[in-house]
């Protein structure tokens, strides 16, 4: 389980909610793709593109939610992100692109329709049409992967993840979206040991995951047991800290060099 920490961003009233069956069949679908139960074919491909294209039009004024809570909740109080590209999966029209740009610096937005990227012009400004499922990313070169409300390819996500890299996986309507995986859905399915923070925020949720820093490993230094190493702690404590060099030490975020500087978390 991983730790849940309290709701600050209250549920407003108003939660649109996706038609009921068709919602419960993308929902289907999104798990047993992640859990690796179905395979992701270019006949599921094709269908998704293609519906995305008919949605791009209305996608901002009908059919977005309008909000940003889980995101700005998930920057917020998600612990310390490391320096580095952030992959945005998914990235629709760019409604969140602004926000990830002004956390992260350099965000390539990755989606599969053509036409929704078209839209995304002006908010998104690296684009790339690509399938999740084969990034045109070399292994272990981003620094974040965010995923607002999005299929799950847990295989290739792990590929170009840094060994320090970190998923910010946003479920936009919480349980009630179409894409919807829990936190234990998203961790189970991933490759590896991961930790991961997780909370509600307005109407939806988030998990923030990192990959299982193990210290005994060559070039993590946290091998002292008077100081271990916050990824084995969970992220609790104060955060790791990644040197240019690559190694990974514990540390304060005051002597961190090379992450971005977070908000204070609400007590
Ligand atoms: C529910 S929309 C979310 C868009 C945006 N993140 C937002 O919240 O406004 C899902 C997006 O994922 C894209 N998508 C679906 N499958 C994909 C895949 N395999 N690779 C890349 N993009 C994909 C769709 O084209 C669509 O733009």
């Amino acid at each position: 389980m991983s730790p849940l920490l309290p709701r600050i961003v209250p549920s407003p009233e108003g939660k649109p909610l996706p038609q009921d069956d068709t919602a419960a069949a993308f929902r289907t679908f999104a798990r047993d793709l992640a859990a690796g139960r179905r395979p992701w074919t270019t006949e599921a491909a094709g269908f998704l593109s293609g519906l995305f294209d008919q949605l791009a039009g209305s996608w901002d004024s009908d059919l977005a939610t309008g909000r940003d809570d889980p995101l700005h909740d998930a920057l917020a109080r998600g612990g310390s992100f490391p320096l580095g590209t952030c992959l945005e999966l998914g990235s629709g029209t760019g409604l969140f692109t602004p926000t990830l740009e002004a956390a992260f610096g350099t965000v390539i937005s990755i989606d599969l329709s053509e036409l929704m990227l078209r839209h995304a012009a002006g908010r998104s400004p690296l684009r790339v049409r690509a399938d999740a499922s084969a990034l045109p990313s070399a292994d272990a070169s981003v620094s974040v992967v965010a995923a607002i409300d999005m299929l799950l390819f847990p295989q290739e996500l792990a590929r170009v993840l840094a060994p320090d890299g970190v998923l910010l996986w946003i479920n936009q309507l919480g349980q009630d979206g179409p894409l919807y995986l829990s936190s234990e859905e998203v961790a189970a399915a991933l490759p590896g040991q991961w930790t991961s923070v997780e909370a509600a925020a307005g109407w939806g949720s988030w998990p923030l995951c990192d990959a299982f820093a193990d210290p005994t490993t060559p070039g993590c230094a946290c091998q002292s047991a008077a100081a271990p190493c916050m990824r084995r702690a969970g992220r609790k404590g104060p955060p790791y800290v990644v040197r240019r060099s690559g190694r990974v030490e514990c540390g304060s975020a005051d002597s961190s060099p090379t992450r971005w500087p977070r908000p204070t978390p609400e007590p």
